[in-house]
């Protein structure tokens, strides 16, 4: 079975760590983003993947190459920008087979049971089926409605608290016949979610199915933090890559990864559920905990980060504080003595010498 996957967006909440990488690439303990989808997909019975990539695509293609997990991998390049939509219609003759394909949200890390989804899909005879995630509170997100028999009549898209016709929210992973291609027009940017799914709704052509599992859509810092933790939990592995240099009085809490050439000082904390990107290098009485960070980072003596999301090559010099929710963006500079409270941005390449104090600044 075929599978297209969406890797083209450009990750609005989380650009200021995309100077260098494009999302899909993010660390998540000793792996990308995207690895960890198409290993459950080559689980899952897939056997080629198409990627949808534009924004950043030829660090994509540079990362997973021809193969990789035993799937072949042929990439669909779009000049500009065309939705959710139009990248399916783009790789059509890429897609085209005997059987149903899926199509997946590059940015959702989920080990949903793909078999399940494609048999459910044939037994009803569908033309499309949309994997359904059960949530506590879907006013984030487009809330569908069915009728008995799984048949999807209606979404309610982010619905004001008690108007949500159920607790199932689109989860991004659909399985599609090629007469899905129908509906998609030509050439222009294209959303599934707003174009072409309420038609199939229409005609009765649209099913859903409740998945269950891990579901989380990487697209705000703490849904990122949380499949760290998720990710972090789940490794065979000893969570440690080569050449790691750890000083005796320091203590590493697992579930935590620390990758290749990282160093950290005396009398530091590390951990839990903290993923520490390769040649980071942190210095002596330090506490980080659930937390990424991301390659080259220098974290200097006495800082501590909690909660926190710390950018590509940046630098906290010593005794800084990074509060819970805050993204310290890629080459930003962060200066002695600094706190940043909770929820902050700090742009790419900014030098921060004050102290922010005001929870959801962006600077
Ligand atoms: P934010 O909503 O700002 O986080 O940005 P996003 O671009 O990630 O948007 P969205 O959540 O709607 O994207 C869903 C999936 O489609 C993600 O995996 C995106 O990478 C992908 N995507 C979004 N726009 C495009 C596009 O124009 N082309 C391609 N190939 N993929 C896209």
């Amino acid at each position: 079975m075929k599978a297209l996957v969406l890797v083209g967006g450009f990750g609005t909440r989380l650009r200021p760590l995309s100077c260098t990488r494009p999302k899909m690439l993010f660390p998540l303990a000793n792996q990308a983003l995207l690895d960890w989808t198409l290993k459950n997909l080559a689980e899952g019975g897939v056997d080629t993947v198409v990627l949808a990539v534009n924004y950043m695509a030829e660090s994509l293609v540079r990362y997973f190459g021809p193969t990789k997990f035993d799937l072949g991998i042929i990439y669909s390049r779009e000049g500009r920008p065309l939705g959710t939509g139009g990248p399916i219609k783009k790789a059509a003759d890429l897609l085209i087979d005997d059987e149903p394909f899926l199509v997946l949200n590059g940015d959702i890390i989920s080990d949903i049971d793909y078999q399940r989804l494609v048999e459910h899909h044939r037994s009803k005879g569908a033309v499309a089926t949309i994997a359904l995630m059960r949530v506590q509170d879907p006013s984030r997100y487009g809330a569908v409605e069915q009728d008995g028999d799984g048949r999807v009549l209606r979404f309610v898209e982010k619905p004001e608290r008690g108007e949500a016709p159920s607790n199932l929210i689109n989860a991004g992973i659909y399985v599609f016949e090629k007469e899905v291609l129908d509906y998609i027009p030509d050439g222009r940017k294209v959303s599934t979610e707003e174009e072409v799914f309420p038609i199939l709704a229409k005609e009765g052509k649209l099913y859903g199915l409740e998945v269950h599992g891990l579901w989380l859509d990487i697209g705000v810092p703490e849904a990122y933090l949380e499949a760290n933790q998720e990710i972090l939990q789940r490794l065979d592995g000893p969570g440690r890559g080569e050449d790691i240099e750890v000083h005796k009085t320091t203590q590493i809490l697992d579930p935590s990864y620390l990758g290749e050439g990282v160093k950290v000082g005396s009398h530091s904390v590390i951990g839990p559920n903290t993923s520490i990107s390769e040649h980071v290098h942190i210095g002596e009485g330090c506490k980080i905990e659930n937390s990424i960070i991301f390659p080259g980072a220098t974290i200097g003596d006495y800082s501590s980060v909690r909660n926190a999301i710390i950018g590509e090559n940046s630098i906290l010099e010593r005794w800084v504080k990074v509060e819970s929710g805050s993204l310290i963006g890629d080459y930003a500079i962060i200066m002695d003595g600094v706190t940043i409270t909770e929820g902050v941005t700090i742009c790419p390449s900014k030098t921060v010498s004050e102290s922010i104090l005001q929870p959801g600044q962006v600077m």
